[in-house]
């Protein structure tokens, strides 16, 4: 007789704690953010859209997680962005990734402690490369579907006991990324002038990381419909889906992926080489977390301001 055990909840995650703490350093004003922002590598400059700032390390935070990766802060910052009074909002100055180490419950902890704080829309950035060869370098893409193989292939950062009882068993991701949020996105880039081909649209496709896909993987990627590529933002796009929050993500292209047509053949190189032909050598094309960097510090005003807009959008709507 099987007599299926219902499912505990996650039984370690300390939100009482973390909340708790998380109040007892913040003013009043700054208690119930309404809007979340995640900071993608070389973007956490983004700090500097907010007044009355008060950064919290994630060391002091009871369940949080630390980042290790170069272009990471690891500090929740609390304060006011947009014109006037301000919106209340909190931003990840730095986020967790899977292959750091970290647990997936660890790395998507913080959305949910954003969703008990208070915020109903998320703004996740990150930076990736391109696989659409239309989409250049430097261009923001707003996300619109995602490709996620780990998702589909046991690593998910939903599996296992829910949260808590009131959650979803089957999470439907059909309408995963926010048509509103996106709307508001491009709204935002007309009104900062910022010309049609600063900002795209595209698919998102996460890789596990920490190696960047082979140009046999970026083909696969491209030809199943993928646009960008990344090692991030899906487990938080999933805990935020599940928490209810409206999400809405960003990726600074800060490279182009290679995706060779033909590969260079080295058994005709050496044919040619041995029937005493003089053959070319061509460099080899590799992509580099310094680049990467790069690209998103002189771009990070850019996203800066946008992210800035589309939070004053979403406090008048
Ligand atoms: Cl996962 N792949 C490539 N090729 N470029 C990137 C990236 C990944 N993330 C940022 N840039």
């Amino acid at each position: 007789d099987h007599d299926a055990a219902p499912l505990a909840a996650q039984s370690d995650l300390p939100f009482e704690e973390t909340l708790a703490k998380i109040r007892s350093l913040l003013p009043e004003k700054l208690h119930r953010p309404q809007v979340g922002i995640v900071c993608g590598s070389g973007l956490h400059t983004l700090a500097a859209a907010i007044r009355d700032i008060i950064e919290v390390p994630y060391a002091s935070i009871p369940g949080f997680g630390k980042s290790t990766v170069p272009g990471h802060k690891s500090a929740l910052a609390f304060g006011l962005i947009g014109p006037g009074e301000g919106v209340p909002a909190v931003v990840m100055l730095g986020r967790l990734h899977p292959y750091e180490g970290h647990k997936l419950s660890t790395v998507v902890y913080p959305i949910r402690v954003m969703a008990r704080l208070g915020v109903k829309n998320l703004i996740i950035t990150n930076a990736a490369g391109a696989l659409n060869k239309d989409i250049a370098v430097g261009t923001i893409v707003v996300i619109q579907d995602h490709i996620a193989l780990p998702n589909l292939t046991g690593m998910n950062p939903l599996l296992g006991p829910p949260v808590g009882p009131e959650y979803p068993r089957f999470l439907p991701l059909s309408a995963a990324y926010s048509a509103s949020l996106r709307r508001l996105a491009f709204l935002a880039a007309h009104k900062l002038q910022l010309g049609r081909d600063a900002l795209a649209e595209g698919v998102y496709a996460w890789v596990s990381g920490p190696t960047y896909e082979t140009p046999a993987e970026g083909r696969m990627l491209r030809n199943a419909g993928a646009d960008v590529v990344g090692m991030s933002t899906i487990p938080e796009v999933l805990a935020g889906k599940e928490e209810g929050l409206e999400v809405l993500v960003l990726s600074l292209v800060t490279n182009m992926v290679v995706i060779p047509d033909k590969y260079r053949s080295i058994r005709e190189e050496v044919e040619a080489e041995l029937a005493g032909k003089a053959v070319a050598r061509r460099a080899e094309e590799v992509v580099s977390h310094e680049e990467v960097l790069l690209i998103g510090k002189q771009k990070a005003e850019v996203m800066k301001s946008l992210v800035e807009k589309i939070v004053d959008l979403i406090a008048r709507a």
